[in-house]
């Protein structure tokens, strides 16, 4: 954690005497909250006040969540209970008027909207001496005003395999047995720290033979709590852009954006934005003109296509077939 925690502390300036507004961005699971709250738990002594409003997507989702949050950030900072707040609007004014000659320190987590930002970080203009916004995001166009940004690396090898290690072994190293297996799982979760510590839960504790098969079940069904997790991503799409996902991750993973593009609009998807939106949201990465997703997110959006369009959406050949000895190859769809 220690370099990455680094990174966000120079990025915020600390004594400096102005505004500061920072992002950290990145795909679901990364590190973004644990190494916000790290920097909060170190940082938030030099200041005022400050408040670390946690999961802003699903705790402000609607009026009355922004609302409490609002009052929340209001109360930590002022340290005052039982704030009034009529509505947004009134709790908007409250932190503009009662915050915006103080050094404050708030980390807002998990931001999907701007909207959201506004009600709870207000304008830059309003604030002086050295106020210092945190925010982690999935959404880049999240930190649309943001003057920096920061995206997490994730974590190399030796990482990675102490992180698994930790969880697997409580140990920073694997024991000899284990050396090969747990390199192949540490390749499996592509290095995701969240990845890495399920599936080290997973394994703890289990003998040679539970690993052999648990490895070959993991190459064919995602452990069904990685799955869970990454699915939050999923679920936080609308329509179209879980639509795009979902053929991408099925037929088009590592072809060029163009040619994806090209064919999801025929069929209706608005593919440029959702391609675009897709991006910012770290659930595809881009380079050189092809698409590309995390091996774990491709494996979850195809189980989500086998539970929730089992009907319509056929896979793999063996499937293929199947369907192929009952019905006529016209009635097969490949889309919804
Ligand atoms: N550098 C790291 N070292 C050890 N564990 C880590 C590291 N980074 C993240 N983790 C662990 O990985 C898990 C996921 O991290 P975290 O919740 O911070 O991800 P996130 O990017 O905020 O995800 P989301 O977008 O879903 O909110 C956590 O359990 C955290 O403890
Ligand atoms: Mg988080």
């Amino acid at each position: 954690m220690e370099s990455r925690v680094q990174h966000v502390r120079t990025l915020l300036r600390i004594g400096a005497d102005d505004v500061c507004f920072i992002g950290i961005w990145g795909m679901g699971g990364i590190g973004k909250t644990t190494i916000a709250r790290a920097v909060y738990h170190q940082i938030s002594y030099a200041f005022d006040g400050s408040s670390f409003i946690e999961d802003v997507r699903e705790n402000g989702s609607d009026e009355k969540g922004l609302k409490s949050l609002q009052k929340k950030l209001l109360s930590e900072i002022l340290m005052e209970e039982d704030f009034k707040v009529k509505n947004c609007h009134d709790g908007v004014s409250q932190i503009r008027r009662r915050l915006s000659r103080k050094r404050v320190l708030v980390v807002l987590d998990d931001v999907d909207d701007i909207m959201k930002l506004e009600f709870l970080a207000g304008s830059h203009e309003w604030f002086r001496h050295g106020r210092r916004i945190l925010i982690t995001t999935r959404d880049e166009h999240v930190l649309c005003n943001a003057q920096e940004h920061n995206v997490p690396d994730l974590l190399n090898e030796t990482e990675a395999m102490k992180l698994f290690s930790r969880h697997a072994f409580k140990a920073d190293i694997p024991p000899k047995e284990y050396e090969k297996l747990s390199g192949v799982v540490v390749s499996q979760t592509g290095h995701l720290p969240l990845a890495l510590k399920v599936l080290g839960c997973h394994f703890c504790g289990r003998r040679l033979n539970f690993w052999q098969s648990g490895l070959n079940a993991l190459a064919k069904i995602p452990d069904k709590k990685i799955n869970k997790a990454l699915k939050l991503s999923f679920d936080g799409l609308n329509i179209l852009e879980q639509k795009i996902f979902l053929h991408i991750a099925c037929f088009f993973k590592g072809k060029k954006r163009h040619y994806i593009t090209r064919i999801l609009d025929c069929l209706g998807l608005e593919a440029a934005s959702g391609i675009t939106v897709l991006i910012e949201k770290s659930i595809l990465t881009t380079s050189n003109g092809y698409l590309h997703m995390h091996d774990l997110i491709q494996e979850m959006g195809r189980c989500t296509v086998r539970e929730c369009y089992s009907n319509n959406l056929v896979l793999c050949p063996k499937e293929i077939k199947e369907v192929m000895t009952t019905i006529t190859v016209s009635t097969i769809l490949i889309t919804d």
